[in-house]
């Protein structure tokens, strides 16, 4: 312990509001590096993506047979390929409980988003589906569409950061002020 860290602030205390946190920005702002480095891999952004098509591989190439976000209209939903389980081979279609791409009138793409995009757009709850940042936590905590970037099926590799390691991300994130990247 030095003690000189001790000392100092109790001669500024009289300058200092009672209530002054640290600044907790620097922290936050490299917290959300895992967040984008995790949102922006190949097994959340090809469910993420910009355009209408789904994206499948690492390269992100839109998906095979022309499958879009208008197939189910079209009578082809995702679950007459994709079940609730992964295929037990390569190249079997990936599977998890209802397996679809977010709603076309709130897109939640992640594909190409900056940090400061993403940062900010996970903020605006009018592009979340109406998650707040605690829902947002929640949902990478249990959604099993979540779940699915750390088991993959065969073929295709899971996401590297550990799920606990992006949850404690984000809450850090959140707990010092959801703060975005410059
Ligand atoms: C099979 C497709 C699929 C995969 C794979 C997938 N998601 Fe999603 N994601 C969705 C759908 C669909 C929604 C919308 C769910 C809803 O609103 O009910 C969603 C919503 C979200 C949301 C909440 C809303 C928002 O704007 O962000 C987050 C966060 C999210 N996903 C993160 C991830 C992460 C992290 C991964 C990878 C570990 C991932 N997703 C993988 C389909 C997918
Ligand atoms: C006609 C069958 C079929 C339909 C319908 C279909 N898919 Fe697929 N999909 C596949 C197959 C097969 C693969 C695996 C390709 C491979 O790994 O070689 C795949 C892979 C994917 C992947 C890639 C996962 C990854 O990270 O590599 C995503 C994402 C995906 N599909 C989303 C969808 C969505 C969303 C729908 C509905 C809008 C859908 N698919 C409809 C057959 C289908």
């Amino acid at each position: 312990m030095r003690p000189v860290l001790w000392l100092a602030p109790v001669a500024f205390a009289a300058c200092t509001p009672a209530t002054a946190q640290p600044d907790r920005t620097a922290e936050g702002k490299q917290a959300f590096a895992t967040v984008h480095a995790v949102f922006l891999h190949p097994r959340c952004r090809n469910c993420h993506p910009a355009g209408d098509a789904p994206l499948q591989y690492a390269d992100g190439r839109p998906h095979a047979q022309n499958i879009t976000r208008r197939s189910e209209k079209n009578g082809l939903p995702c679950a007459t390929c994709h079940r609730d389980k992964n295929g037990t081979r390569p190249n079997q279609p990936p599977g998890a409980p209802h397996w679809h791409l977010p709603p076309s009138d709130v897109r939640m793409v992640f594909e190409g988003r900056t940090p400061r995009q993403l940062c900010e757009q996970l903020k605006d709850p009018t592009k979340t589906g109406g998650r707040d940042l605690a829902r947002l936590i929640t949902h990478v905590q249990e959604d099993p569409l979540v779940s699915w970037g750390w088991s993959p099926g065969p073929g295709r590799d899971p996401v590297p950061i550990p799920r606990p390691q992006l949850v404690d991300a984000m809450k850090t994130w959140v707990a010092s002020g959801a703060p975005c990247p410059d």
